[in-house]
């Protein structure tokens, strides 16, 4: 067993390589540039950018990985609207190419996807339903689903989430949670929709469900997200109860007054019945991860 995780100074990829090293599972951390995480020893860490075909093949024959977490993206989904072609290299056209070398080498290949592939219009969605993307960015992500699901050989897997939150190291973009944990104390005002219904997920969740996919030897589409479903200006709002702030600055808008750049889908969530009973996942909940967080924010002054 040896995994290869791509995006490795992402926020996911940053847990994936603390519960490798905290249960001695081989790996190899590779992102585009230089290791920023100080947790990932330099001996396990390669520079990729997964762009560059070529180097992806010499590095997958040097390293001979047995699969392959590729969790690296562009993922600012107001960014990828404006740079469309930009987006589908990284997002897709790099998945095809990492899926092509993972076949040559005979490793199983896991893709870590998104709840934007829906439309919005169910929520609660079962692996099994229908994808409907909105945005440049989900269209990124359904056709590197495809290029999976299309192909004969099965030796992989897609992981698929939901905003994921937690902390890391020197990350080239923050998150909602970490986010409204420093600014609600400031008392700084902000604007939130009300309805946008999403289900938070505690990073370290997520890299248990992809490990366990590849230790389990599954494949197919899993769904891996926090247990609880809220409207986004809810979510925040739980955060300043966590903090004891009674009247928190929060002005509630509609995503049309929002008006960002890319559409996003009104109402996800995950039925996690099958990652409950094929990976025995348990997704902490909102207010058991708020704990931890905290606990590891004031450990690490991060
Ligand atoms: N975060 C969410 O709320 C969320 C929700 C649903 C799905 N997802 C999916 O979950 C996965 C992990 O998300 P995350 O939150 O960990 O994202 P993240 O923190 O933005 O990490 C993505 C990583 O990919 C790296 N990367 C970008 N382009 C690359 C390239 N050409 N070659 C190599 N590495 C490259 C980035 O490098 P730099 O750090 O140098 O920019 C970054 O470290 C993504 O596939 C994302 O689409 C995330």
């Amino acid at each position: 067993m040896k995994i290869l995780i791509t995006g490795a100074n992402g926020l996911l990829g940053q847990k994936i390589v603390k519960r490798c090293l905290q249960h001695n599972i081989p790996f190899v951390a590779t992102s585009k540039g230089a290791n920023r995480n100080p947790d990932c020893p330099e001996t396990h860490y390669r520079e990729l950018d997964i762009t560059v075909t070529k180097e992806v093949g010499a590095l997958f024959i040097a390293e001979k990985p047995t699969a392959i977490i590729h969790t690296a993206a562009i993922t600012n989904v107001d960014y990828c609207e404006q740079h469309s072609e930009e987006c589908f290299l990284v997002n897709t056209f790099a998945t095809m190419v990492l899926w092509e070398a993972a076949k040559l080498i005979g490793a199983h290949f896991q893709l870590v996807s998104t709840d934007f592939v829906f439309d919005g219009e169910k929520g609660n969605y079962k692996e099994t339903d229908p994808v409907g993307p909105l945005s440049i960015y989900a269209r990124s992500k359904v056709e590197a689903e495809n290029v999976l699901l299309k192909d004969a050989n099965t030796n992989w897997s897609i992981a698929r989430t939901i905003i994921v939150y937690g902390t890391g190291n020197n990350l080239s973009r923050s998150n909602l949670v970490l986010w409204a944990l420093d600014a609600l104390p400031k008392g700084e005002a902000m604007k939130l929709v009300n309805d946008q219904f999403r289900a938070p997920t505690w990073a370290e969740d997520l890299a248990y469900g992809c490990i366990e996919i590849v230790l389990r030897k599954q494949t197919g589409i899993f769904h891996l997200s926090g247990p609880e479903t809220f409207a986004v200006d809810e979510l925040v709002r739980k955060i300043a109860d966590f903090l004891n702030i009674s009247e928190p600055p929060i002005t509630t808008i509609s995503s049309a007054e929002l008006n960002q750049p890319a559409k996003r889908p009104p109402r996800t969530g995950f039925d996690l019945s099958k990652a409950y009973d094929l990976l025995d996942y348990r997704p902490k909940t909102f207010e058991e991860s708020l704990h931890l967080l905290k606990a590891e924010l004031e450990l690490t002054g991060l």
